[in-house]
């Protein structure tokens, strides 16, 4: 008992702790863009599209922009933000749903930005996180080469629906990607090779 309260305690203060070294969304998207160079991604693909802005800013570095939002009020927000780039193609759906007919053109080296997390108030899709839902449909995709960046790294405890790192880890492990966690984000890739 005394162990489970100690392992409880140290996850709390980790995730408060981690509150303090968060990136504004600003740094998280000049980091997203430099994944996007350093691979040489053509496709960028983010779930969680919120308002858009991160398809946007990503809109002037790639050749496709794919962004899935699950709640239609901010799809909406997202296509108007999104306008002026013609290369995005805004989705409104669960990316559960979505994401396996949104990539069957998608080919060659692609940035995924995997940030369709619920968050309290939030629409939910049919889990909590569709994280390896959207792991599987991507590895089930041969013909893309993909470099995965997962937000919210702090949040993966094993708690409040949420899965663990290391659940997150066997599970691209199993599959021949590399796993590393840099600040709050999660990076999944073939590294190395
Ligand atoms: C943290 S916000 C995304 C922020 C955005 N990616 C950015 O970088 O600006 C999370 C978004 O994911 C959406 N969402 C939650 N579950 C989803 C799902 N299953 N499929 C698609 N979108 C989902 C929420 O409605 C919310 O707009």
């Amino acid at each position: 008992m005394k162990a489970v309260l100690k392992f409880w305690f140290y996850m709390f203060n980790w995730n408060r702790i981690h509150d303090h070294l968060l990136l504004t969304t600003y740094e998280k998207q000049d980091r997203i863009e430099y994944f996007a160079r350093r691979f040489g991604a053509r496709t960028f693909v983010e779930t969680g599209s919120y308002h858009g802005a991160t398809s946007k800013h990503l809109a002037d570095h790639v050749d496709k922009v794919i962004t899935i939002e699950i709640d239609p009020a901010a799809a909406a927000v997202a296509t108007q933000n999104c306008a002026e780039k013609p290369n995005i193609t805004v989705h409104c759906g669960s990316s559960e749903e979505v994401l396996p007919q949104a990539l069957k053109d998608v080919s060659g080296p692609t940035l995924f930005w995997l940030d369709a997390h619920y968050q309290v108030g939030m629409l939910k899709g049919s889990s909590h996180c569709p994280l390896f839902q959207e792991l599987k449909t991507i590895f089930q995709n041969p013909q893309i080469e993909p470099i995965i960046l997962i937000d919210d790294a702090r949040k993966f405890i094993w708690a409040n629906g949420w899965p663990s790192l290391m659940s997150v880890q066997r599970f691209v492990d199993k599959h021949g990607y590399g796993f590393r966690v840099s600040g709050d984000m999660i990076c999944v890739g073939k590294f190395g090779m």
